[in-house]
């Protein structure tokens, strides 16, 4: 079996950090989404690996490479325009050939991995196989309608009425008679190819669609706080480990990542959290489901439930930084200087919340 996962689309929701980054990348618990998804492929036996790229190609292909790292062979199958997941699937369809695959969407995490669902769907006698999640607004998802017996009898992209807070989560398994239904799809009223309406269609022809509800955590890293909450649900299954200086003065409570070459001054951190390589912490406090990424510094500066990423500075004595995304090489101060006035030089879609 291969699998398609999706690195292209606009990431539109995680502006301003998806101008510069592709969304699959943002990491949490200082490893890129999309390795998840990687490491998750691979321990369910697949080698075989298609990744959709759209304008942010490069940066996914300098992150990826060939894959040997996690010991799969990746194909790069460009997608010119993001034109909807069932699209990438139409584009991948001479890669697949007509076998059956694995659809895993580069944006999501979801917990346990997907092994026992690949094992499953070998044995299964159906089209498709997907995975049902409840979640307190469906509206934001595709959503199942099932029946008293959990059979699946509709699914909707979207719904501003949602038929059930069953979620579809972004993990498919395919055969390949959903490429007969994607050829006959027509765009969507946000002008997309969409994978839900592919499911609809292999229901409409009498086909098997096997629904499974995922009992663990799923996260669909779209916007800031979902990034937050995948980082601090992830977080909560670290291994601690501490490679870098901790001086005498500093404290390390609770799972803590400290990466080679990080150097702890006068400083606290209160796990779970990470902090990457190469940083810098003095006379700082690091509070509970925080990520700081390689080459950071945090100076007299408290930073809690939080993301950063490389090379950032913050130095903002007497003050709590909480709830923030912060992107590379970003630079906090407090000047001291005349006027007391903010001083803010902000990438467009920025996001400033003061107390
Ligand atoms: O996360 C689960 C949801 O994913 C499902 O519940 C929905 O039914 C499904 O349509 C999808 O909804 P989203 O609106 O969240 O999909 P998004 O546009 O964020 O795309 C998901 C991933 O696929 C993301 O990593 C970008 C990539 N992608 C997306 C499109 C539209 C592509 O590679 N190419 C595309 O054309």
């Amino acid at each position: 079996m291969k699998a398609l996962l999706l690195a292209g689309g606009k990431g539109t929701r995680l502006r301003p950090l998806t101008y510069t980054t592709a969304k699959q990348l943002v990491p949490v618990a200082n490893k890129p989404i999309l390795y998840y998804a990687l490491e998750a492929v691979r321990e369910a036996g697949i080698r075989d690996v298609g990744v959709i790229v759209g304008a942010t190609r490069a940066e996914i292909e300098a992150a990826v490479g060939d894959g040997r790292r996690w010991d799969v062979r990746i194909t790069y199958l460009p997608q010119p325009e993001p034109l909807g997941i069932a699209h990438a699937v139409k584009i991948a369809h001479p890669y697949l050939g007509d076998e059956p695959f694995l659809l895993f969407l580069g944006d999501n995490l979801i917990q346990g991995g997907v092994r026992h669902l690949v094992h499953e769907f070998n044995s299964l006698d159906a089209a498709a196989l997907i995975l049902l999640k409840e979640v307190a607004d469906p509206r934001a998802f595709g959503v199942a309608e099932v029946d008293a017996s959990g059979r699946v009898i509709r699914l909707v992209e979207k719904p501003s009425v949602p038929p059930s807070n069953l979620a579809l989560v972004g993990v498919y398994l395919f055969r390949p008679a959903v490429h007969e239904v994607i050829a006959t799809l027509q765009p969507s009223a946000r002008g997309e190819l969409e994978i839900t309406d592919a499911i609809q269609g292999l229901l409409d022809r009498g086909e098997r669609v096997v629904a499974r509800r995922l009992s663990g955590w799923w996260l669909d890293t779209g916007k800031k706080d979902d990034m937050l909450e995948a980082n601090r649900v992830v977080l909560e299954d670290l291994q601690p480990s501490i490679e870098g200086e901790v001086d005498a003065e500093s404290r390390v409570a609770g799972r803590v990542v400290i990466g080679p070459g990080t150097r702890l001054v006068r400083s606290t951190v209160r796990g779970p959290a990470a902090i990457g390589a190469g940083c810098e912490l003095v006379d700082a406090f690091i509070g509970p489901y925080t990520s700081i990424a390689d080459g950071a510094r945090i100076v007299s500066s408290e930073v809690d439930h939080s993301i950063v990423l490389e090379g950032s500075v913050i130095h903002l004595p007497g003050q709590r930084l909480a709830d923030c995304l912060i992107g590379r090489h970003a630079t906090i101060t407090r000047a001291g200087t005349r006027p007391a006035a903010l001083r803010l030089l902000l990438a467009d879609d920025s996001e400033v919340s003061l107390p």
